[in-house]
């Protein structure tokens, strides 16, 4: 163990890490990404007097943020309230959150040549010292309760919002790129690559317990798009900060690579330790072709909109099908901001309660 994590409350609940492990544990761990996020009438209510930005920019806000869910579920992780488009904002782009719309930025990349306003040689500790910052106080202020989760937005996924500007039905504007200056797009997903490496491992020297890398428009990709443009930087990214951190201060590492079904044999080979599907995925196949990792998902985030009663079958279901061991339960994308809390909660128990009787 690290001089700098000895400084930090020992940890009460361990399941997630042990499940990463592939040990035994006494109930399949639990959390949601996106559960520190506008379901909880707390946030919003913190979100009337702040922009989302400048929660994310406050450490003393977004340890708040982090802590609203834990306070009120029964989780088993945490997850440090940011965003993945604080790469973007640190390489020099202007990013919105606009009400009703999502992310925009006003002058986006106009293709993957476009990059001489990025500040390519950004020092993270420097220009993403808040999120840093915030990772340690929350770490403290979790209080050893349950791991603390890091994270970053993958270089292919980041680069679809650089150049699209926002949101897309088609990302047409960025795949367009990819088939007519291929070289281009490498270079720039290159730069993104070396930024999240960096930033992954300076979050895990702040407090980090796991780290998560989502490449939420990985399935806008054909397969072989996807090999060339997507899963090599994904698998630099695990095999960098293993390397850079060592044996002693790695932690483990989730990638979501949603919708890339074709991918999960290379994933499984890749050095991260758990793979999670979303609710599209097929879990045995899944199982098959991972046969050494952790696997975390699936339930479609839709099913928390049926009674609460539903939402207990489906759990046991999912259960059932994942096995109770090398398996984090989740949802199979971020959790909707008009899902009933209590219809969390209730998935949240319903994990608990199948997974001890299973
Ligand atoms: O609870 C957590 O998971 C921690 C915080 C977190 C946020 N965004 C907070 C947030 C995390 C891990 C993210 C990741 C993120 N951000 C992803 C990857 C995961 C995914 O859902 O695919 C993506 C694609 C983004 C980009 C982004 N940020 C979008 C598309 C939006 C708008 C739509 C939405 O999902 O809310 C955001 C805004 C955002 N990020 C909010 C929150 C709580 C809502 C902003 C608000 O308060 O208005």
């Amino acid at each position: 163990m690290s001089e700098e994590e000895n400084l930090f409350p020992d940890l009460k609940n361990d399941l997630i890490l042990k499940a990463t492990r592939g040990e035994n544990v006494s109930r399949v761990p639990v959390w949601v990404m996106r559960q520190a996020g506008r379901y909880l009438p707390e946030f919003r209510d913190l979100r009337v007097e702040n922009e989302f930005f400048d929660v994310c920019r406050t450490p003393s806000l977004a340890c708040e943020v982090t802590m609203m869910p834990i306070k009120k579920y029964d989780l088993d992780a945490a997850i440090i309230f940011s965003d993945i488009l604080v790469i973007p904002q640190a390489l020099g782009m202007q990013v919105e959150m606009q009400k009703g719309k999502g992310p925009v930025f006003p002058k986006p990349l106009l293709d993957a040549t476009d990059i001489k306003l990025l500040n390519v040689d950004v020092d993270v500790k420097i220009e993403l010292k808040y999120v840093l910052d915030a990772i340690t106080l929350t770490r403290k202020t979790l209080d050893g309760k349950c791991p603390l989760i890091g994270f970053a937005g993958a270089p292919w996924t980041l680069m679809a919002y650089m150049i699209e500007g926002g949101g897309s039905k088609t990302y047409s504007k960025v795949k367009k790129c990819l088939y007519v200056d291929p070289e281009s797009c490498k270079n720039l997903l290159s730069i993104l690559t070396r930024v999240c490496i960096d930033f992954l491992v300076e979050q895990v020297k702040s407090g980090a317990q796991l780290l998560q890398v989502f490449d939420s428009h990985a399935g806008e990709l054909s397969a072989d798009m996807f090999n060339i443009f997507c899963l090599p930087y994904l698998k630099d990214i695990a095999t960098s900060v293993k390397k850079r951190l060592g044996p002693n201060q790695s932690v483990p590492m989730i990638v979501f690579a949603k919708g890339s079904h074709y991918a999960l044999k290379d994933l499984g080979e890749s050095d991260y330790d758990v793979i999670a599907l979303d609710w599209t995925m097929n879990i045995e196949d899944a199982r098959r072709l991972c046969p050494h990792k952790t696997l975390m998902g699936n339930l479609d985030p839709c099913a928390l909109y049926s009674s609460k009663e539903d939402i207990d079958t489906r759990v046991k279901k999912m259960i059932q099908m994942f096995g109770t061991s090398k398996y984090i339960a989740n949802l199979g994308h971020g959790i909707y901001p008009d899902v009933d809390p209590d219809h969390m909660e209730a998935f949240v128990n319903a994990v608990h309660r199948h997974s001890q009787s299973l």
